[in-house]
């Protein structure tokens, strides 16, 4: 099945120049990025993105972090692009993902982890609707 999903390069990797590197793995991996934008979250903003998380004991924290530098928010389209983009991210905690991945390759930490992948369509769709207008979205 054809979807998209929402990718975002946190401030610990926009700051450490692997943009670049991120997005070859993602277009090697065969996704294809339809919309890819810069953003420095205001703290509100980012509570708003992880709202979902409100009520765990690293909420603060992790909205402190994502607005403590830009990051780059991407659109990515591709047959069953939620899973194979987790697949390609690995766990959310370095220590436990897979060689190769993204976070195994790149995160400093559980919480400086690099990168985020929506973690279905449903959530997708209102990931990339927080952050993405409709015409900002080119269809691949
Ligand atoms: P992400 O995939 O963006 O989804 C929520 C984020 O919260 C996660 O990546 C980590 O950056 C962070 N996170 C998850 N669990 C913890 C934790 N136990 N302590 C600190 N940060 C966490």
């Amino acid at each position: 099945m054809r979807q998209r999903t929402l990718c975002l390069i946190k401030p610990d990797a926009v700051n450490r120049n692997l943009v670049g590197a991120v997005l070859q793995a993602i277009e090697a991996e065969g996704l294809h990025v339809c919309a890819l934008r810069m953003i420095h979250f205001t703290k509100a903003q980012a509570e708003g993105f992880y709202a979902v998380h409100r009520e765990r004991p690293f909420f603060d924290s992790l909205a402190t972090y994502m607005c403590s530098g830009p990051l780059v928010a991407c659109v990515l389209e591709g047959e069953n692009a939620v899973a194979r983009y987790r697949t390609l991210m690995g766990a959310t905690n370095p220590a436990d993902a897979a060689e190769g991945t993204l976070r195994k390759r790149f995160a400093q930490s559980l919480e400086h982890n690099s990168v985020h992948g929506s973690d279905s369509p449903e959530s997708a769709a209102g990931e990339i609707a927080y952050l993405f207008s409709t015409c900002d979205i080119v269809s691949r």
